[in-house]
């Protein structure tokens, strides 16, 4: 199973794009404490400090190819922590659904890296049989939710937040936008490395 790429930004910038490890643990920890004040509301939802709880840490961590997997996009120029992360869920009282979340660095946003890791949440959850994910963001994270509709997400209101989905068995006509096509380019690329076809 490959768990390692060696891929370019858009802006040709090499970076490795890999499964998290054991040994990641304290350059995590150190990429949580990098992240804005407003970038860790964003992706955790309460005002939390600059260190990441024990729990969380292990979750991100913990590897399970048909449960869970984090990974993570490295610049090797500049070494760890890497300059952004993406996992999923399966989720247990529904096995064909899996909740993903994504974040990068706020310095590196915009340089197509979430949907470069979107990509490969999408292809390693399709590895795991998983039929549907589902990601969640505040109602005001307008980026967020722009990014995952640009990826052909369709969103909801739920009352409190809002809800993403994408089915992956059939994947909905994605709208003429450079995030789109970004997006099919990446899942064009790493469907014959991560799926073989
Ligand atoms: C949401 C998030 C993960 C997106 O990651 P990202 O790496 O910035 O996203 P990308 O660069 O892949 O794509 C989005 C941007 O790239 C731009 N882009 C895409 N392809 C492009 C291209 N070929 N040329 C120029 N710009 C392009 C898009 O227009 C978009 O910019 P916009 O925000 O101005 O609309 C990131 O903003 C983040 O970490 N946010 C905080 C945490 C969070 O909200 N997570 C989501 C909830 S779990």
């Amino acid at each position: 199973m490959v768990e390692r790429l060696e891929l370019a930004l858009r802006d040709g910038t090499p970076v490795i794009v890999r499964a998290l490890l054991e040994e990641d643990r304290p350059a995590v920890a150190e990429a949580y404490r990098r992240l804005s004040p407003e970038g860790r509301y964003q992706r955790f939802w309460t005002p939390v400090g600059e260190l990441l709880g024990a729990a969380m840490l292990d979750r991100l961590i913990e590897q399970n190819p048909q449960k869970h997997l984090t990974w993570v996009v490295l610049d090797p120029a500049r070494g760890f922590p890497g300059v952004g992360g993406a996992s999923w869920w399966r989720n247990a009282a529904d096995p064909a659904e899996a909740e993903i979340s994504a974040m990068v660095l706020d310095a590196d946003q915009r340089r197509g890296i979430g949907t470069l890791l979107l990509a490969v949440m999408w292809l390693t959850a399709l590895r795991a049989d998983v039929e549907q994910l589902v990601a969640y963001t505040l109602h005001d994270n307008r980026r967020a939710a722009k990014w995952m509709q640009d990826c052909g997400a369709v969103g909801t209101w739920d009352g409190y937040k809002l809800v993403f989905r994408w089915n992956l068995l059939q994947p909905e006509r994605l709208p003429a936008t450079p995030t789109a096509d970004d997006f099919a380019a990446w899942l064009a690329q790493l469907s014959p490395m991560l799926l073989g076809c």
